[in-house]
């Protein structure tokens, strides 16, 4: 739709002297209010409304993006892939409740909208999709490529992950068939071993090793140059690994972590030197398992190298459900004294997570999702008071990828009364994480085209900082930039998307006030 003079229903232009178009960017000049607090000497809070001027600058040109899966062949790497197929060749299926066809239900960039504003003549709310807000990558174009350690093709694994109806799987599989996994590293050690017996596609070594950076780099770039594409995204959505034990000398800086790498140090994750190698390949790279790939050293070489990286877990069901319920419950005035959250699931996922320390990852991600609810409501909790929460999950083969969730939160409410709030969450795990994957991957590369500056400044743009934070709404334990707080609760971290995409054409944040229907 883009490139015609008459904006369709799902275009738009921006109208205002801080906004300006050419053919290859867009510029605004963007005032960042915000609420300045201080406490004067007698004790009391004063708040300074505050100003902020920032000039945001945004690359037009769509580019050709490569999406790499590490983890390629497990039921996310599949079910992803074969998503994306079946939505570029809008296919429709047979199911016993009758056809489907493709859709991205899901993603937030593909099936969300946003309020772009009210009609001028009716007050009407106007909403546009929220793919059409900046110029993003359509998945549908995105080149689809990764490792595993397991060597069978897609069509082989998709059969093997049991998650899509066997008339998609037909429609898709001459395909997928023909799509191979790179051969991955694999040190043993870091995730269950019950794996091992899929571990058939590896690369010689079984400790972290300089050729093992350079040959990821090297398959970055040979995928990059056969698919004649401008930009490549990693991801890893393979085993959840153990943790990483932090070690003053070993990882905790970027030169020490090269050097671990270098001399082979056990501790080294793979998943840490995926990222490792992304950061030098200045590819951003997105962990979407729990574990601590982003050790400090890692971070700080990402700084360093001014590359991308996000993570970590991906935030799909009961946890997105957790970050969405107990702000209610907290906002409420609620006071909610503990969660109770168990699972069980039969997939390959379940089956690592049998284990104990890969299990430890999980719990550790799932622990922490409520701490920033709690901390602002003095009113309910005093300091360092927490709800109880404790975190459970059983492998249960039968149940295949139809993962089940049952939570239970218990809380206080007036006067010494009690509420039990009962979930149970059924659903397809993989087709949960799919769109997810879709949205970190197409939000990550428009991040990447972003950039802004302090208006008073004297120096040039400058980028995001590399840690995003702002694909938190994504992620069950998110990363931040060291130093700065971490965001749980899910409708702000969709308020802080939704608003700096909106700041980078010159709009106000998305205001719920409505004053325009209020006034008596
Ligand atoms: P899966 O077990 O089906 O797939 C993982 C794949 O990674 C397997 O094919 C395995 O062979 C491969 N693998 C393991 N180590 C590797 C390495 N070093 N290099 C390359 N490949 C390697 O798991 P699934 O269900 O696809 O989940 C993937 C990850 O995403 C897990 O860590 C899981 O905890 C995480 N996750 C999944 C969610 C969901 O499915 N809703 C939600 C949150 C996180």
């Amino acid at each position: 739709a883009n490139g015609t003079a008459a904006a369709s229903p799902n275009t738009f232009i921006v109208n205002s002297p801080n906004v300006s178009y050419t053919d290859t960017e867009i510029k605004s000049k963007y005032t960042y209010r915000t609420t300045s607090v201080e406490t004067d000497s007698n004790g009391n809070l004063v708040a300074t409304p505050k100003e902020t001027q920032y000039d945001f600058k945004v690359d037009r040109k769509v580019p050709k993006v490569g999406m790499m899966l590490v983890g390629w062949g497990g039921n996310n790497g599949t079910t992803v892939t074969a998503g994306i197929i079946a939505n570029r060749r809008n296919l429709v299926w047979e199911t016993k409740e009758g056809p489907r066809e493709a859709n991205y239900y899901g993603s937030v960039v593909m099936a969300s909208t946003m309020k772009l504003g009210t009609e001028a003549k009716t007050n009407k709310d106007v909403s546009i999709p929220f793919h059409n807000v900046l110029p993003m990558v359509h998945p549908n174009d995105l080149v689809i490529g990764g490792w595993d350690i397991s060597k069978m093709n897609l069509a082989q694994a998709m059969d093997r992950a049991q998650v899509l109806e066997p008339t998609l799987k037909g429609l898709v599989k001459k395909e997928m068939t023909e799509l191979v996994p790179l051969p991955s590293i694999y040190y043993p050690d870091f995730i269950a071993a019950n794996q091992e017996d899929r571990a058939d596609n590896v690369i010689e070594g079984t400790k972290a090793c300089n050729a093992h950076v350079e040959k990821l780099r090297q398959d970055i770039r040979d995928f990059k140059t056969k698919n004649n594409l401008d930009k490549v995204i990693v991801m890893w959505t393979a085993n959840t690994e153990r943790y990483a034990d932090v070690i003053p000398g070993v990882n905790d800086t970027a030169d020490n972590l090269l050097k671990s790498i270098e001399q082979g140090h056990e501790e080294v994750s793979p998943s840490t030197v995926f990222a490792v190698a992304c950061i030098l390949e200045n590819t951003p790279f997105i962990n979407g398992s729990p574990q601590n790939t982003f050790v400090p050293g890692a971070i700080q070489l990402a700084e360093k190298h001014n590359a991308f990286i996000g993570g970590d877990d991906f935030k799909s069901g009961q946890t997105k459900m957790k970050s969405a319920l107990v702000d209610f419950m907290i906002s409420a005035g609620i006071k909610l004294t503990s969660i109770a959250s168990y699972n069980h699931l039969g997939n390959n996922d379940g089956k690592n997570l049998s284990s104990q320390k890969q299990f430890r990852s999980k719990e550790i991600s799932k622990s922490n999702v409520v701490d920033d609810m709690v901390e602002a409501n003095s009113v309910l909790y005093k300091k360092g008071e927490h709800p109880d929460h404790c975190v459970v999950i059983k492998y249960m083969p039968a149940v295949a990828d139809n993962k089940r969730a049952l939570d239970e939160y218990y809380a206080e409410i007036f006067l010494g009364g009690h509420q039990t709030i009962s979930l149970f969450n059924i659903c397809e795990d993989s087709l949960l994480a799919s769109p997810l994957i879709i949205d970190l991957v197409v939000l990550a590369e428009m991040m990447s085209r972003i950039q802004w500056k302090n208006s008073g400044s004297e120096g040039g743009y400058k980028n995001f900082h590399c840690v995003l934070s702002v694909l938190s709404y994504m992620l069950k334990a998110p990363l931040t930039p060291p130093g700065t707080p971490v965001v749980n609760a899910l409708a702000k971290q969709r308020a802080a998307l939704t608003n700096i995409f909106r700041a980078c054409v010159g709009l106000e944040p998305e205001s719920d006030m409505t004053l325009e229907h209020k006034l008596f």
